[in-house]
């Protein structure tokens, strides 16, 4: 694990094993933050963001279980990197990790907010268990944490339940208690796509101004490529469990190698749509989690499908460049349809992109970013 890396994952499976079958939802997922990053994983409804955080943290819903990977945490203190995957999902480590080193903000805050329970006594309890701090002095620092995240006159707002929140004002409460432990590692599952356009910018405000402050690492899962353009430095994209393309964000709009995020950049709207925009549809749909296609799992919807390799050969992960991983036969120096040249290659060795057939359509990130505005 490399030294300024505060989280590395590596070829994180998590499968389901119901009466049905195995469904393989996390099927071979790495990326490594450091921290002040901001990792954006996008990807289609049920292609395993979510069960990647609940991974990371050891929370995964019966029948499920990490079946094979490393996720290594680097401690806050020193010494050798801690392998989450390895750990007691039960036990006192991981749950002193949970919360005090990694949090967790979930998409809808009402089922995960107690409805019995005020604001303040929920952000306090946080701040006993993984400060270690005294009743009155968690109340007292509960009250501070509510204020940083911008609920107005927080004494009073620490009285109030849940469900006397409105939706922007619930989801920063919840942000309050993913913070009250100071963790190192934020995940943000969907964390705006409840709210309405100006909450959604308040809030992601307020990740960028936590992350500046703090310097705390965030893995924000969305649907929303606005979001990512926004927001993220590195970029994961999965599809159907498996991590397809992971680089750098600018790399992801101007230059992308997968052909599964090119059909999804592709298919985005340009300038004028609405501004909070889902993940474009690409054309065909998600095979079902029990009938995984052979080959590359994408090949039923690919544009670069090439007949006998994709539909039987299981691509390996290809480094394009230095800093841009590709799950796709057709990528790198051993494209069976051998379109890629010597001469492509750089002086280093790697792979140097080729003219992209899609640039036409692509859409810019300075586009993406104005028509949020
Ligand atoms: N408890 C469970 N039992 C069986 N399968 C599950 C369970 N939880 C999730 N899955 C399956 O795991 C796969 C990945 O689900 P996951 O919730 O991670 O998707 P996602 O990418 O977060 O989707 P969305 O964008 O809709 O939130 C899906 O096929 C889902 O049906
Ligand atoms: S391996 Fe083949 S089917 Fe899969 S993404 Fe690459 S070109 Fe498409
Ligand atoms: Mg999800």
């Amino acid at each position: 694990m490399a030294e300024n890396r505060i989280l590395s994952v590596r070829d994180l499976k998590t499968h389901f094993f119901t009466r049905e079958g195995v469904v393989r939802a996390v099927d071979g997922v790495g990326f490594d933050l450091a921290p002040g990053q901001v990792l954006g994983i996008v990807g289609e409804s049920g292609c395993g963001k979510s069960v990647t955080a609940l991974s990371i943290l050891g929370i995964v819903d019966h029948p499920g279980r990490i079946v094979a990977g490393r996720i290594l945490l680097r401690p806050a203190r020193g010494g050798p990197p801690v392998d989450l995957a390895g750990l007691d999902p039960k036990g006192r480590r991981i749950r002193s990790i949970r919360g005090g080193e990694i949090a967790l903000i979930f998409q809808e805050p009402m089922t995960s907010l107690s409805p019995v329970h005020t604001i303040g006594q929920q952000v306090s309890e946080t701040i006993r268990l993984h400060r270690r701090r005294g009743r009155r002095q968690s109340r007292e620092q509960a009250v501070e944490v509510l204020r940083s995240v911008g609920i107005p006159d927080p004494e009073r707002g620490a009285k109030l339940y849940p469900i006397q929140l409105s939706g922007g004002l619930r989801q920063r409460a919840l942000i309050a208690q993913a913070l009250a432990g100071e963790p190192r590692v934020l995940i943000a599952d969907e964390p705006t796509t409840a709210l309405d356009v100006t909450t959604q910018a308040q809030i992601l405000d307020l990740l960028r101004d936590l992350r500046k402050r703090r310097g705390m690492a965030i893995i924000l899962i969305t649907h929303d490529l606005g979001v990512i353009a926004e927001m993220a430095d590195q970029v994961l994209v999965m599809y159907l469990g498996k991590g397809v393309e992971c680089t750098p964000v600018d790399r992801i709009f101007h230059s992308p190698e997968h052909p599964y995020t090119r059909a999804l950049l592709s298919s985005m709207p340009g300038l004028g749509a609405a501004a909070k925009q889902a993940l474009p549809s690409i054309a065909g749909s998600v095979p079902p989690a029990f009938r995984r296609p052979s080959g590359c799992s994408f090949h039923p919807r690919c544009q670069e499908f090439l007949e006998g390799s994709c539909n039987r050969t299981e691509p390996e992960p290809v480094m394009v460049r230095p800093d841009h991983e590709v799950l796709c036969l057709r990528r790198g120096p051993n494209d069976p349809a051998g379109h890629s040249p010597p001469d492509e290659l750089s002086e280093n060795g790697h792979f140097v992109s080729k003219p992209d057939t899609l640039s036409r359509n692509r859409t810019p990130r300075s586009r993406i970013k104005k028509r949020r505005d």
